[in-house]
């Protein structure tokens, strides 16, 4: 049974949530919640619409044993925030814009930010590799880590 439902946004939806999606993915089926606490992952902008991943992302995270295989799509705001329970903006252009199109204060306070759950970490945002090389890549991955395992602690601990 479903009983939480995870989406992931940043930018472009091609190099930060689509990693966030599969980082958190490998956590839940390592923790056996696969099967209740499901992911997907969004971008504020439609500009990378029907494209993979940044090919960059894909091979960083491949290197850490997370494949990152969703697919580019914008934010739908009028059923997002009928069908998630949090979405999770990656910096504070992404949750201003989420807090933007949320129509009413419940769906608001769905509204979250990744780094809030980095427990190592002292970032307040997930910076955007996309102009960056290997070194930001691989610390939004380190940051994604550190983040995706909080978020699944405060889901265990009966946030779900
Ligand atoms: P993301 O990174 O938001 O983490 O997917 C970006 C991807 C594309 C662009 C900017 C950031 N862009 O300007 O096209």
């Amino acid at each position: 049974m479903i009983e939480k439902r995870l989406l992931f946004v940043c930018l472009g939806n091609i190099c930060r949530s689509p990693a966030a999606e599969a980082v958190m993915a490998g956590k839940l089926k390592k923790r056996g919640l696969d099967r209740r606490i499901i992911c997907d992952s969004a971008g504020t902008i439609g500009f990378h619409s029907g494209a993979q991943a940044d090919i960059r992302m894909q091979k960083y995270a491949r290197s850490r044993g997370y494949e990152v295989t969703s697919i580019s799509r914008k934010v739908k705001p009028a059923t997002d925030f009928d069908h998630f329970d949090m979405l999770i903006g990656m910096d504070d252009q992404n949750i201003k814009d989420l807090k933007t199109l949320a129509r009413t204060e419940d769906e608001k306070k769905r509204v979250f930010r990744m780094t809030d759950f980095c427990t190592s970490f002292k970032y307040n945002h997930i910076p955007d590799p996309y102009y960056g090389g290997q070194a930001e890549f691989e610390l939004v991955l380190d940051l994604l880590e550190d983040a995706c395992g909080g978020l699944v602690e405060y889901l265990d601990k009966g946030n779900k």
